[in-house]
Parts: C-alpha cells; structure tokens; sequence
C-alpha cells in the first residue's frame, strides 16, 4: 500500500517551532510520508528554526518582503500553493495556528479538496481585532478543517460552543514537546553576552514584542514602560531579542538604545531562546508562544496585551495581564521585582498546555482518521 502524504504548511517562527516536532513523528511513521511546505512568510526568523530543528521543505514559496501587508501575504500564499499541491499531491495539509500562512493555507488545501488538520484549534478571545489579524484567521481555520487539534479542553469547548463537534482532540500543545528538545541545564550559548550574564546576581528579564495590534501608541507605551523598568532597577538586566520587523525594531531602538541594563539583541534561535527563559529571572512578552512555554519552565509572564486567548496559565497564576498602558506596565512590573512574595507566588512551573505528547496525539489522529489506527486519548492537564 502507498503511504500517505500529510503535508504541513508553515510560514513563520512560531508556527515552524510549533511545527517541526510534528513533521518529524510524522516522518516516523511508517504509515505516513511527511512533506513540509513553507511559505517563508518570515526568512531568517524561519530558516533559523530549520536549522535548529534540521528540516529541509520540500517546498518554498519565498513570499516574504519587507513590511509586507496582509493582503499580499495572503494572495502571494495563494497562488504559490496551488503549484506546491499540484506538485506534492498530499492526501492531507496541516496547518498550524492563526498567522496568514494558516488561513491562506487552509483555504488552498480547501479549493483543491484535500482535507485539512488543524493544529493549536479552538483559541478564541472573541474580539475579532484582538490579536488582530490572528483571532479572523484562526475563526476562518476552523470553517475549512476536518480535524481539529485543540491544546486544552477549554478550546476544545471553544469550538463546541461555536457548533463544531466531529473530529475533535485534546492533544496538549506542541510547544511543550519542542521544548522537551531544547532545554538542558548544561547548554552553551553562541553568545559572550548570553553566556556571561549574571543570572545568579541580577535579574534578568526577557522580553519579547511584536504584535500588530500593538503597533502605534500602546508599542510607544510598552516600550516607555520597558525603559523606565530599566532605569529604575539596578538589579536588573532587561534581555529584548528584537523582532525583525521594521516598525518593530524602529520603536524599540528609539525608547531601548543606550540605556546601559537593556540589551537589543538578534532574534535568537529557538534553543537559545528556550534556555534563555529558563534562566531568566520573569518574562515580559505580547507573544502567543512564550505564555505557554515559561510557565512550563516555572517563570512568571507579564503579558503585554489587553486579553489573551491563553486563559489557562493565568487560572493557574503564573501569566499576568498587564495590558499595555504605561503605569500598569512598570507596576506590576514593580511588583515582581520588589516584593518576594508575590514572585514566589508566580514563579512556579504549571503545565497547563501539555504533556510533550501532543504530536504523537496527532499523528495517531491522522491515521485513525484514514482508518489506520487507534483513536487516541485527550490530553488532562
Ligand atoms: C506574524 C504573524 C503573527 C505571529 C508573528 C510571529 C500574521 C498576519 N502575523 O506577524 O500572527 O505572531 O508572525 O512572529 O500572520 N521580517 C523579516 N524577517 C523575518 C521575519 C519578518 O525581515 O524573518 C520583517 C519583514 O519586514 C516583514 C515584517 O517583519 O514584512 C512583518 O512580518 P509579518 O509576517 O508580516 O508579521 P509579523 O508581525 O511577523
Ligand atoms: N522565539 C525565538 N527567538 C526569539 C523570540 C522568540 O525562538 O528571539 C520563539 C519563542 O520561544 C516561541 C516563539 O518564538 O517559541 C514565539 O514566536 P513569536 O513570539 O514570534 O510569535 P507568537 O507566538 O506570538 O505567534
């Protein structure tokens, strides 16, 4: 019997960290041959995750251009997928999330009648701005897809709420199996910087940023904010890998630069970034990935966002929403750094998100789907 070919799409960093881990239990299958499609919606950030993860695409739609806008990733997604299904003929795609890679994704997958997986299902925060333009995309995914991989069950009732209730799992979220690979005690940075900061007598914030909605005055705010955390803790040492987009490093060089306690870096690799946080003091993010990912790692969040599809994490008191104005900012920001008690209350690993078995959770939903094995068991965190 021929195997099947489940192809997954990707695009950008998250969904490829996300990703890779399933491509290759895919690729383990015997059942199954794992095809990789990337839009390349990011370049370096994607090929950097690659790299990591040592997986080469079967094919590349190299689509990105700088400050590109949604409209011309989602066509150029389009159009290029049309030629990578007729050349790869899968007999399923998977997609991943909500960027515009998903949603064009799932949409091609959809005009050539081939089934589509959709992997980290069923987050919701019910305002269709925010994030925005990832809760439309994710809203559109779940239209299109026959299987649905949600992280948790509460995005599993997400979708049974909205009437969606064949071909659902609760599989934990990938992350967290990608993290299984990354994180060791004992890792090397390729930095001087990384290698040689004083985790043990500063603390070290890691901050990450880079939302569109974001973009304008709450990232003027944000950044402000960030500063004036810098400034006013000796103690601290403020780590912001900055995210390759234009508007992005703009506002963080113009608020960040030349204060001696912040470091503007790169964006780091995937691994370093996970052995980053898991040495780092709190985190201070507006990323989907790293609510999830520290609190596994035991290290509080405070989310600069107004809401958050990830609700799971904050129950469990380790992720904070500190929105995105000035003053919430630096003080809960404060809070964390000065008072013992309150960080010792969020400073403690939760794994609300998963098990490190989602993509093997996936893998044997896909089989079974094509009739080819057991139906696997929900992810209970
Ligand atoms: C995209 C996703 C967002 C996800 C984020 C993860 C959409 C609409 N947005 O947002 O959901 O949270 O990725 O990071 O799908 N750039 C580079 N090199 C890179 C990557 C980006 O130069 O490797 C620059 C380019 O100028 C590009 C810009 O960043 O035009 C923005 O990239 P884009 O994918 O449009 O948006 P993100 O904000 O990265
Ligand atoms: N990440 C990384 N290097 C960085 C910043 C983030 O590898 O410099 C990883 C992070 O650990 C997480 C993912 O990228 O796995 C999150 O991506 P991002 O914040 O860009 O997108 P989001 O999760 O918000 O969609």
């Amino acid at each position: 019997m021929s195997k099947l070919r489940i192809m997954s799409v990707f695009g950008t960093r998250p969904e490829a960290i996300k990703m890779a881990p399933l491509v290759k239990e895919l690729a383990a299958r015997p059942e199954i041959e794992s095809l990789c499609c990337v839009t390349a919606q990011h370049r370096e950030m994607l090929d950097s995750v690659l790299e990591v993860f040592s997986i080469t695409p079967d094919w590349d739609l190299n689509i990105m251009t700088p400050r590109q806008t949604l409209s011309t990733i989602t066509s150029k997604c389009l159009t290029g997928m049309d030629e990578a299904i007729d050349a790869l003929r899968p007999d399923m795609i998977l997609v991943h999330g909500d960027t515009s890679t998903t949603f064009a994704g799932a949409l091609s997958a959809f005009y050539h009648k081939v089934p589509v997986g959709h992997v980290e299902a069923g987050l919701r925060t019910y305002d269709k701005y925010s994030p925005y333009p990832e809760e439309m995309n994710r809203k559109l995914v779940s239209a299109i897809a026959d299987l649905f991989f949600c992280p948790t069950e509460a995005n599993r009732q997400n979708l049974l709420r909205e009437g969606i209730s064949e071909g659902l799992f609760v599989t934990g979220n990938t992350v967290i199996d990608a993290l299984k690979t990354t994180v060791s005690k004992d890792y090397r940075f390729t930095t001087k910087l990384l290698n040689e900061l004083p985790y043990d007598s500063k603390k070290i914030v890691l901050v990450t940023c880079h939302r569109r909605e974001n973009y304008g005055a709450p990232m003027e705010d944000i950044m402000a904010a960030l500063a004036q955390v810098a400034r006013t803790h000796d103690d601290v040492e403020l780590v912001y890998p900055v995210h390759l987009s234009p508007v992005v490093q703009e506002c963080a060089r113009r608020h960040l630069d030349r204060i001696a306690n912040v470091h503007l870096i790169e964006p780091l690799a995937a691994d370093e970034m996970h052995n980053l946080m898991d040495r780092c003091y709190m985190v201070m993010t507006d990323s989907g990935g790293l609510q999830e990912e520290a609190p596994a790692l035991g290290k509080p969040v405070l989310v600069l966002r107004r809401e958050t599809e990830r609700p799971e994490a904050v129950a469990a008191g380790t992720v904070k929403l500190a929105g995105v104005a000035y003053d919430d900012i630096v003080r809960m920001a404060d809070e964390l750094l000065e008072d013992p008690a309150a960080y010792a209350a969020m400073a403690k690993a939760v794994n609300p998100y998963g098990d490190g078995f989602a993509c093997r959770r996936i893998a044997d939903a896909v089989l079974w789907h094509f009739g080819l094995g057991e139906k696997p068991e929900d992810f209970h965190s």
